[in-house]
């Protein structure tokens, strides 16, 4: 890469957005990781020799766009924004409340419209932006044996927000994609992983016949943030082990 690159992650402390941030130092990038409590893997990540900054934020409650202006202002630019902040509330339609309902769409795509929309001006001006949104394979499914109505819906709805940011901010260089994980062992999933009657069904259907580790989503991530993904905008990328081709 030419000048440094910059980028904010959110869900950085932990699971997948913590090994992508990881990736993105790897590459040179400038990272700042944003979630309530990132300073653990800041220091996890100095100790390794890649020093990125925790920026400290609770994006059911704090705006998005402050997170954003902080971000940009202590990193000196932002050119990367990858949202891997999570919640999940599994349970039945009929039993999710609308608050509930409205906690998982908020996080995953309110604040993924939100961070974007705050980062665009930024991105623009260096005439080079890369914005990764989190989906699923539930972008394309219901998923797996657990009911997760609200994930869906959001994972699905992201898939509508990248295409729509990547077509009208392409003049400006920013590239929009959906990076789409299958199983990740991560301790989003650590209930479903430690209940057999679960763990079992869903690994027999994964064609490589397991569960991936939050590096090999981060490898994807890292070639979506750089230079090589320059033709790749508006599009879902499935990274799930075979699982939607079972
Ligand atoms: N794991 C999978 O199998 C899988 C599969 C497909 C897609 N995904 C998607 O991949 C992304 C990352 O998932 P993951 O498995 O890595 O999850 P994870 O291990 O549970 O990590 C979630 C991250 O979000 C942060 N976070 C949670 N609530 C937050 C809040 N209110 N404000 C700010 N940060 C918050 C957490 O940090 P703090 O606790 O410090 O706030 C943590 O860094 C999500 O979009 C998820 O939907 C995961």
């Amino acid at each position: 890469m030419g000048m440094e690159r910059k980028a904010l992650v959110t869900g950085g402390s932990r699971g997948i957005g913590r090994a992508i941030a990881e990736a993105l130092l790897r590459q040179g990038v400038g990272v700042a990781i944003a979630s309530r409590h990132p300073g653990e893997a800041a220091e996890a990540l100095k100790r390794e020799g890649l020093p990125a900054l925790a920026l400290p934020v609770d994006l059911e409650k704090d705006p998005p766009e402050a997170l954003v202006a902080e971000a940009a202002e202590a990193l000196g630019g932002l050119h990367i924004l990858v949202h891997a902040a999570a919640v999940n509330v599994r349970k039945p339609a009929l039993e999710l409340s609308y608050e509930e309902w409205r906690r998982v769409l908020y996080l995953h795509l309110d604040v993924a419209f939100l961070l974007a929309k705050a980062a665009f001006p930024h991105m623009a001006q260096a005439g080079f932006g890369r914005v990764i949104f989190l989906g699923s394979v539930t972008t394309f499914t219901a998923g797996g044996p657990v009911p997760i109505p609200a994930y869906t819906t959001a994972k699905t709805a992201l898939l509508g927000l990248t295409r729509a940011l990547a077509k009208e901010w392409a003049p400006h260089g920013i590239r929009v994609n959906l990076l789409c994980p299958g199983y990740v062992e991560t301790e989003f999933t650590l209930p479903v992983r430690q209940n057999p009657a679960l763990y079992g069904p869903i690994t027999a259907r994964i064609p490589l016949g397991r569960w991936a580790k939050p590096e090999e989503i981060a490898q994807v991530a890292a070639f979506l943030a750089g230079e090589g993904a320059e033709y790749l905008t508006g599009q879902a990328v499935v990274v799930d082990g075979g699982f939607l081709a079972y």
